[in-house]
């Protein structure tokens, strides 16, 4: 292990959603769906749904949350590291839009965007605890934001019913509070996967692979998979951080289907409050979902400095990740 104080501590929490809150009454505009249908197989209610505002005024709305948080100002963060499956901006990245719209002026503040999908918000942490690790930076911004709404077919009711925008943020610094993690994918790119077209060339006209597709998913084998690499995943990372199931005060898993975690925490005989959930009124919000949920049980009160906490996530690759960390 490395020395005390030589990996990381979560240092303030932040998040913000669209203002605009789509119940699932107000789907059956668009497709052939019912509040029953939806709640009965997702638990989802309602969602957050961004319209006019700027993708990245909410991401850097979520940062700015979190620096306040941690009672800093902008200028004592010294990287942005966003997470991002897809918005209109492919380059630059989103974190150097929420540099700028937070006003960091730089140049001594890099900035950097990865994709490891609905589970990405681990594979960051896991990113950040190895810059604050060597010295590479004191004060991390990190945002995960997610508009996977612009992602889904709006006639497809098997997908855009799921799914919800946000950001959840964190700063985080060195500490000794990173205690496990595990990371881990399996080439499977056909379960879930979103297509858009390259411009084209006089050497590649488009045709053939290069077309745009809408947000598919295999619904029940993804199902299948994230219960039985959950139940894997979250025994193997407690265990790596040296602490049995029952010390965990906190299980934060991706918020994709309200029956996905039921069928999780049934396998753990555990108190079921320690499972949180705020699906039903966010949807699916990708790689934010955890830290988003992280964000609100905080300022809920309902996490104390101290309190153990597991972060377990799956999605599109197929990915997973999972991480046992100290407030
Ligand atoms: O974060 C990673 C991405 N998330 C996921 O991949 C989600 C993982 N999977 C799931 O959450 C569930 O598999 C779903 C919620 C997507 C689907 O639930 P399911 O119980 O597996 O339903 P299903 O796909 O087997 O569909 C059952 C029926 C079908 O009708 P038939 O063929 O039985 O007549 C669907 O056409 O439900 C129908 N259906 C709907 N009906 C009303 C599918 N979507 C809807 C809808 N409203 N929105």
């Amino acid at each position: 292990m490395p020395p005390k104080n030589d990996r990381m501590k979560i240092l303030g929490t932040g998040s913000a959603l669209p203002k605009h809150t789509v119940t699932n009454d107000m789907l059956s505009d668009y497709v052939e769906t019912s509040d029953e249908w939806i709640t009965t197989r997702t638990g989802i209610k309602s969602r957050q749904i961004i319209t006019t505002e700027r993708f990245e005024d909410l991401a850097a709305l979520a940062g700015q949350r979190a620096i306040d948080a941690a009672g800093l100002v902008p200028e004592d963060i010294d990287f942005i590291i966003c997470h991002n499956v897809c918005n209109v901006y492919v380059t630059p990245s989103l974190a150097s839009l929420v540099q700028g719209a937070l006003g960091i002026k730089g140049p001594n503040c890099p900035t950097m965007d990865i994709n490891s999908a609905c589970a990405g918000f681990v594979y960051g942490l896991d990113i950040c605890d190895a810059f604050l690790q060597t010295g590479r930076a004191s004060h991390i911004l990190y945002v995960c934001a997610e508009e996977v709404t612009r992602m889904v077919d709006w006639t497809q009711r098997e997908t855009c019913v799921l799914f919800g925008d946000g950001a959840g943020a964190l700063v985080l610094g060195k500490g000794d509070n990173y205690l496990a993690s595990k990371l881990t994918s399996t080439p499977m790119p056909d379960v879930i996967y979103y297509r858009l077209p390259c411009e084209p060339t006089p050497f590649e006209t488009g045709e053939g692979i290069d077309t745009h597709v809408s947000m598919q998913l295999k619904g029940r084998e993804v199902f299948r998979m994230a219960v039985t690499s959950a139940q894997r995943d979250i025994r193997d990372v407690v265990s790596k951080a040296g602490l049995q199931l029952e010390d965990i005060d906190h299980y934060l898993l991706h918020q994709a289907n309200l029956r996905i975690i039921d069928a999780i925490k049934q396998n753990f005989d555990l108190p079921q409050e320690r499972f949180h959930t705020n699906i039903h009124k966010r949807g699916n919000t990708s790689s934010a979902s955890i830290p988003i949920l992280l964000d609100e049980i905080i300022r809920e009160g309902k996490v104390k400095r101290g309190d153990l906490m597991v972060f377990n996530g799956f999605g599109a690759g197929f990915v997973t990740s999972a991480a046992v960390v100290r407030y």
